[in-house]
């Protein structure tokens, strides 16, 4: 066993122009060559299946102020800013039990199944209002028409949020959510601490104005939510309101769009779902796992950490590629690299992670997924690509900005 670095010969690089074209050559070589890896930017990597699976169900710190000292630790410092951003880092996905345990048990008082259930009659006619427009139009980019305004619209109408300037709102969200990117640099993270003040300043007034407005809606319901005397302070609902803003659209976005890009490169699938809609659960599940909408999921380890013949040594930063899991052969077989929508096993994908902190908004990213994407291939059997699909240039919110489509 080791804990030094190894001598690979592959090295994790996600700044090449194959890599933003398709990750998943790349995460195969991991695969093959290096499962585990000591990057040389000071945090480690995880690429198999089983090893992420683990990983993300040890009960691992996800608090990065347990970090020690390295290179992870000197980008903040040397950016100037907090290795915690102010309230991000009371969110519950930034938060060890027992403040996850309370946070998580606090927001599942009101974000329940049938608050979900709930939401479907406005998810069908706002897919219904965004297809109509593609019709109308005989196509377009999917990313503004559909991919991004089915979630952004369920969460804020969901919240309960007030109307607000949507185009900054969209502006901070995608800066925030650099933050969950693996590597970055120091211009990156000082953008991520001014859009985490001006978001957090947003959604306080936000609930300020919601306490003064009460409805029957989610930040409402937030607003009151107590678990024996226990209630969320003021910065804690900020951040569990923003997580859930964030988390809300800003993935489920990839979810639709790069689930489109699949089915439109497997013509054959596609006709499957169009002519079953039985597979529609399945096809979701299959979906997300061929083409992660979240890549990774990171980890703190608090004390020495075995996996694959290393040693990891205590705090250390632990990248888990979800999205090379989600294609091990190891675990799914020979044909992982392919899009099966009537694959059995499916929903063991990890794109929601595992453990406990497993995805809370998953039954809504599935509703939101089965609905645009099973009516989009329904309604319009002539879909196709109409021209070069342009990538965002996220590693590990990875999906296209612009998605031209003809119908
Ligand atoms: C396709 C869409 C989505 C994907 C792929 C996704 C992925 C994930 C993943 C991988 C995690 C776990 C991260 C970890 O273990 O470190 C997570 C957590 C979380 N997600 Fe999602 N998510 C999606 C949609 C949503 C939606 C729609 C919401 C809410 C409206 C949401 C809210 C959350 C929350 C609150 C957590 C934190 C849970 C905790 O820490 O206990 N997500 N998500």
């Amino acid at each position: 066993m080791t804990a030094g670095p190894s001598n690979d010969s592959v090295v994790f690089n996600p700044f090449t122009p194959e890599f933003k074209n398709d990750p998943y050559p790349h995460y195969a070589q991991l695969r093959r060559h290096v499962p585990v890896q000591e990057h040389p930017l000071g945090f480690w990597m995880l690429n198999r299946y089983d090893d992420v699976h683990a990983l993300l169900r040890s009960g691992m710190s996800v608090e990065q102020r347990n970090v020690g000292p390295g290179p992870f630790r000197k980008t903040y410092e040397y950016a100037g800013v907090p290795i915690e951003p102010r309230l991000k880092g009371l969110a519950m996905l930034d938060r060890d039990p027992p403040s996850h345990t309370r946070l998580r048990k606090l927001v599942s008082k009101v974000f329940t199944p049938r608050a979900i259930g709930g939401m479907e009659p406005l998810i069908r006619d706002l897919v219904d209002d965004a297809l109509d427009d593609l019709a109308l139009a005989g196509g377009g980019d999917l990313v503004p028409s559909l991919s991004f305004p089915l979630p952004f619209t369920v969460v804020s109408r969901m919240l309960g949020m007030p109307p607000a300037d949507n185009d900054r709102l969209r502006t901070l969200t995608d800066t925030l959510m650099r933050s969950v990117e693996p590597v970055t640099g120091p211009e990156v993270l000082r953008a991520v601490e001014a859009a985490d003040v001006e978001l957090s300043a947003m959604v306080g007034e936000a609930i300020a104005w919601k306490r003064r407005n009460p409805a029957d809606d989610l930040l409402t319901a937030l607003l009151a939510a107590e678990e024996d005397g226990d209630v969320l302070s003021n910065d804690e609902l900020i951040a569990q309101v923003t997580l859930l803003y964030v988390a809300g659209h800003e993935t489920t976005v990839n979810l639709i769009s790069n689930g489109t890009v699949a089915l439109l490169r497997n013509p054959e699938q596609l006709e499957l779902l169009r002519t079953r809609p039985d597979l529609e659960d399945n096809a979701v599940e299959e979906l997300l796992r061929y083409d992660a909408a979240v890549h990774n999921s990171r980890r703190v380890t608090l004390e020495p950490y075995e996996v694959g013949g290393y040693v990891i040594p205590a705090r250390s930063f632990v990248l888990a590629n979800l999205a090379s899991a989600n294609r091990d052969e190891a675990f799914w077989g020979p044909d992982a690299e392919e899009l099966k929508l009537d694959r059995p096993n499916a929903r063991r994908h990890l794109a929601f992670g595992s453990g406990i902190h497993f995805c809370l908004g998953a039954a809504l990213a599935r509703m939101e997924g089965k609905i645009a994407m099973g009516e989009l291939v329904r309604r319009f059997p002539g879909l196709r690509l109409d021209g070069e699909i342009e990538w965002n240039d996220r590693i590990s919110l990875r999906g296209p900005a612009r998605l031209p489509v003809r119908l």
